[in-house]
């Protein structure tokens, strides 16, 4: 058997391929090296980590509503041979905290998470990000699976029928679900618990998210959405937008103003 981290599936996605990913997009768009990243929904704080190690030279900090990131100590130790970088922190935060009270960011990114953010202050949670960079800083998101493509209720583990949070009535789907949870442990992950996160789901799609961006001073530099072959039931293509029932995965790169080149210039001349 291999116990390398190399060939474990939690190991590979979240210490290796998502921040690849997020770091893949610093670089092509930042213009130097970040001071100040901040992970904002870090979960178990496993791309935190990541990052920290990539990028020692910046202050690296992971927020959550949740004290989940505690166990990011226990991934070290079981992974990275208990190594802890001297430039990672962790804030639990209460939801709708103000980041720009509390820091200013060269780069903000989010890796699942504003899907789960509460509708009601999504859109202030996008416009305190952009209030929360630094001139010419980047927000980098990440949402998979959105609402409305196969899977998009996360119940996949439980109900491998696509589209069906959109076909079933809902006390049919929390049966359904309920039923293949049964006899397997209880507590986060289990069919329950899974199942009460999609019903806080906020629903978000791809333009209203962008449109938020927008509001919130925020230019685009990269919109990136993957969608699947599957052709959607005729009821859903009926009732529902076509693009937003394919749309599985959005991967987004949006910049706050960057400093002014006249003020560059005056400070260059002042000299
Ligand atoms: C699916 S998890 C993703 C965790 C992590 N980003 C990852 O990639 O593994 C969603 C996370 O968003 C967090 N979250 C939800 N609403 C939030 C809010 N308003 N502010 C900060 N975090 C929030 C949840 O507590 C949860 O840890």
């Amino acid at each position: 058997m291999n116990n390398s981290p190399a060939s474990d599936p939690q190991f590979r996605a979240h210490y290796i391929a998502s921040p690849a990913q997020i770091r893949d997009a610093i670089t092509a768009h930042a213009g130097r090296d970040p001071q100040v990243i901040v992970d904002f929904g870090c979960g178990r704080g496993i791309k935190t980590l990541a990052l920290a190690n990539a990028y020692p030279g910046a202050e690296v900090v992971g927020l959550d509503i949740t004290r989940a990131f505690q166990h990011a100590r226990d991934f070290a130790n079981a992974h990275l041979e208990g190594v802890w970088p001297a430039n990672l922190r962790y804030e639990q935060i209460e939801p709708g905290d103000r980041l720009a009270e509390r820091l200013q960011a060269d780069v903000i990114f989010s890796w699942s998470v504003l899907e789960h953010v509460d509708r009601e202050i999504l859109p202030e949670v996008v416009a305190d990000m952009g209030a929360a960079l630094t001139p010419g800083g980047l927000v980098i998101s990440q949402i998979a699976p959105l609402y409305y493509s196969p899977f998009g209720s996360h119940l996949r583990a439980f109900l491998d029928e696509p589209w069906a949070h959109l076909m079933l009535p809902h006390h049919h789907l929390r049966a359904r679900v309920l039923a293949a949870g049964e006899g397997k442990p209880e507590g986060p992950g289990s069919a329950e618990w899974m199942f009460a996160r999609y019903e806080e789901l906020n629903r978000i799609t791809a333009p209203e998210l962008f449109g938020y961006f927008r509001a919130a001073g925020l230019s685009s530099l990269q919109e990136d959405m993957r969608k699947v072959a599957l052709e959607p039931p005729e009821p859903l293509r009926l009732s529902h937008d076509p693009l937003a029932l394919r749309v599985y995965e959005l991967f987004s790169v949006h910049a706050a103003p960057a400093p002014s080149r006249r003020g560059g210039l005056l400070g260059r001349l002042r000299r």
